[in-house]
């Protein structure tokens, strides 16, 4: 019985910790716009997000506009994330929201583009002067430090096109005889350039070099340009070489631009940042991310690498699948488990209730037996009316007992002195008794609501009682003993006197 309620305890124990689920840090993604390699770095997110485990992204794209990327950002703090990343569309208009988050105690990594306030955790990016500045130099030696160069300016007010522009006038300083014939203001898409280099006024045939802000702002600056001129010599160069169909990298190695610039996008090394902040780890407060220049000579090295990569990272990805199948089916496992243990504890508690619902009806059964009348003493049997007068010409004698407790006891002492006798007749109490069946008969149901063959089997089966739960006997040899001719009959009479069997007694 102990050990019933035990492992009831256990299952019960087990199936409330089973509910309990692991940590999840919620971290919010605010991206300035939506293109190439935005979406790179997101995946990358993403798979870092994976590899840490209990990580939640929630994404944000402001599509290049400052309002929506505030409103963006005060969304995501509502929505209760334990940490921001953003990167800011300019420098200044996004600086409140970021204060604003920052304020309430979220964490803030500004990463690739900066900010004006000084209110973040932690920064991660390029260094956008020193690309401009590569980029500077390498035109000019391209150009033997003569030439005519134009530049196409990223987004106004975003910090690398401010530091990308200073890192390229300041290489140029150095060479006077490359003159900047224009710095045309894009807002880093293809389309922004296609515009701008439509609406320039000036001289666009002799132009030698153009520096694009990005390699998609150079595109459009030669897409534009060739448009204009099938004989065109001017070469292209922008910045970000990504990998890829419609990366910078190919387009270097096809000759269509001269030069790219790796802008790297890490985002898996940004999400290790955010969790070492988060689980009160050590990090840099200012990261520098390596990058390099995207020529004709390495284009097709750094190409091969890169599909080599993502062959390795196909492979990662069907492991990666296969796991999450083998996890999944795991899952469904453990629910199963789960549910079959919930129905076996559900069977213990009905087990448990339906023993205890047993142990109640014997000791109503033992309590039933103490109390029966045939236990009773004399005094204590309840006087019954007097009985009618008999209708055969047997009369009661004299000495014959008046009182109901003295009869019964009379006749309790006749039962029990030839309770072994299967063949103990009604007949036979009678004449023990004095008196005619027909009168035992009636005197009996009269003051005790039974026949005389109820009350010997009563007898017979208290004895029994009485026997099998005091001596060894076996339930046979008490049946013969209390007067039963077959112990299969009194198996049957017990069940129905004390709803159970006289086995279960023992038990
Ligand atoms: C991507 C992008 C890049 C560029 C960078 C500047 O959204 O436009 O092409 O190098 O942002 O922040």
């Amino acid at each position: 019985m102990r050990n019933l309620y035990l492992y009831v305890i256990i299952i019960l124990i087990a199936l409330t910790s089973c509910s309990q689920s692991g940590k999840q840090y919620k971290i919010g993604v605010s991206q300035c716009s939506d293109d190439i390699w935005r979406e790179k770095q997101n995946a990358e997110l993403r798979m870092g997000a994976y590899l840490q485990g209990d990580v939640e992204l929630h994404f944000a794209a402001a599509y290049d506009s400052d309002e929506r990327q505030v409103q963006q950002i005060d969304s995501l703090v509502e929505t209760g994330i334990d940490l921001l990343i953003v990167a800011p569309n300019q420098v200044a208009t996004i600086s409140p929201a970021i204060d604003r988050a920052f304020d309430k105690g979220i964490p803030v990594i500004v990463f690739e583009r900066k900010t004006s306030s000084q209110k973040y955790t932690a920064f991660i990016g390029a260094d956008n002067y020193e690309m401009g500045r590569v980029m500077g130099e390498y035109i000019a030696s391209q150009l033997h430090g003569k030439g005519r160069v134009m530049e196409i300016m990223g987004l106004e007010g975003s910090s690398p096109a401010i530091e990308r522009h200073n890192g390229f006038a300041e290489a140029l300083k150095r060479f006077p005889n490359i003159e900047v014939v224009a710095t045309l203001q894009g807002d880093w898409t293809e389309e922004s350039a296609v515009k701008a280099v439509k609406a320039y006024q000036g001289d666009l045939s002799n132009i030698d070099f153009v520096f694009g802000q990005n390699d998609r702002m150079a595109m459009g600056a030669r897409k534009t340009l060739s448009a204009l001129n099938s004989e065109l010599s001017t070469k292209f160069c922008g910045i970000d070489g990504l990998p890829g169909e419609d990366g910078g990298i190919r387009l270097v190695r096809d000759s269509i631009l001269d030069a790219s610039y790796i802008y790297p996008t890490h985002g898996d090394q940004i999400i290790e940042l955010a969790v070492n902040i988060l689980e009160g780890k050590p990090y840099e407060k200012e990261t520098l991310l390596m990058s390099a220049l995207v020529t004709r000579d390495n284009a097709r090295v750094l190409l091969m690498q890169n599909e080599e990569m993502m062959r390795q990272s196909d492979y990662l990805d069907q492991l990666h699948h296969r796991a999450d199948n083998y996890l999944d089916e795991l899952d469904t496992q453990h629910l199963i488990n789960w549910m079959s243990l919930g129905v076996i504890a559900l069977l213990l508690i009905i087990m448990v209730l339906f023993y205890l619902y047993h142990l109640k009806k014997i000791a109503i059964q033992r309590e039933r037996v103490v109390n029966t009348l045939w236990n009773m003493k004399p005094e204590d049997i309840p006087q019954a009316a007097a009985p009618e007068e008999p209708e055969s010409h047997e009369e009661p004698t004299e000495d014959e007992p008046v009182t109901a407790s003295l009869f019964i006891t009379r006749f309790k002492e006749a039962v029990e002195k030839r309770l072994d006798e299967s063949e103990l007749s009604v007949e036979d109490l009678a004449a023990d008794m004095n008196l005619s069946r027909v009168q035992l008969y009636r005197k009996v149901k009269s003051y005790t609501g039974s026949t005389p063959v109820e009350l010997v089997r009563t007898a017979r089966l208290n004895r029994g009682y009485q026997l099998l739960l005091t001596t060894d006997k076996s339930v046979s040899e008490v049946a013969y003993q209390v007067g039963f001719s077959a112990p299969s009959y009194f198996t049957k009479c017990f069940k129905e006197e004390y709803g159970l069997l006289p086995g279960d007694l023992r038990k």
